[in-house]
């Protein structure tokens, strides 16, 4: 006879298994062989002789990115550059699977240091994928792993280019949202030190789109 812990047991396996399907992986760093960046570049003020620096480097085995660098101010403009990693090959790449079911960018990651102007972008159906992007702030604790969870409408495609802010938000102005089309169509994703001088240190496990934090938050 069946005893009533191993029903239990059944339903909370069944229970992860429907959990397990209530997201979708945009990006992990595990399957990149001898790829030290597992397919994604740097880019550090390019421009106007900006002195912001940093480096990413992917270890296959724990399948962790870890990106460090500063932002520093620009000589010329006397305000902050930006450092800004994210996926290569916007044109050629394949759409990243389909992030319109859900309703928030999740990331999975660890700050050892106290930087305080992160954002996350993504581009999809346009041909500025740098300044077209979706992009959102977010905030990072230092200390262990932990699970940011940020809702679409917090992106914004109208942002300004010194600042990164956006210059109108999608919660004010529904034409700067990412629509359901531009979810399905992602083909760009990074992550940006952006607006504030400063060292950063921060650890990427993985980015996906789900529907809330608390089930992603050991996983
Ligand atoms: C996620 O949220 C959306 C919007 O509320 C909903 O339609 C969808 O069914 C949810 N997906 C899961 C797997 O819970
Ligand atoms: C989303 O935006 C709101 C302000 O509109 C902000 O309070 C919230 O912290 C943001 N969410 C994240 C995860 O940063």
């Amino acid at each position: 006879m069946l005893h009533l812990t191993h029903v239990l047991l059944l339903f909370s396996v069944s229970a992860k298994t429907l959990l397990a399907a209530d997201f979708v992986d945009l990006v992990t760093f595990d399957k990149c062989g001898s790829d030290k960046t597992c397919g994604w570049s740097l880019e550090n003020d390019p421009v106007m002789g900006g002195q912001s620096h940093s480096s990413w480097t992917v270890d296959p085995s724990s399948g962790v990115a870890h990106w460090v660098g500063e932002v520093k101010d620009v000589p010329s403009l006397k305000a902050p550059g930006f450092c800004w990693t994210k996926t290569s090959n916007y044109y050629l790449h394949p759409v990243f699977p389909d992030a319109s079911p859900f309703t928030h960018l999740l990331m999975r990651v660890k700050s050892a240091e106290a930087y305080s102007a992160w954002k996350v972008s993504f581009a999809a159906d346009t041909i500025n994928p740098q300044f077209a992007s979706f992009k959102a702030d977010f905030s990072v604790a230092t200390g262990d792993w932990t699970t940011v969870a940020i809702p679409w409408d917090n992106f914004s495609n109208k942002w300004s280019s010194t600042t990164g802010e956006p210059t109108k938000s999608c919660k004010d102005d529904s034409s700067v949202c990412p629509t359901t089309k531009n979810l399905r169509d992602i083909k760009q994703i990074g992550i940006w030190a952006e607006g504030k001088a400063g060292s950063f240190d921060i650890e990427i496990l993985w980015i996906r789109a789900g529907n809330s934090t608390v089930q992603h938050a050991t996983i």
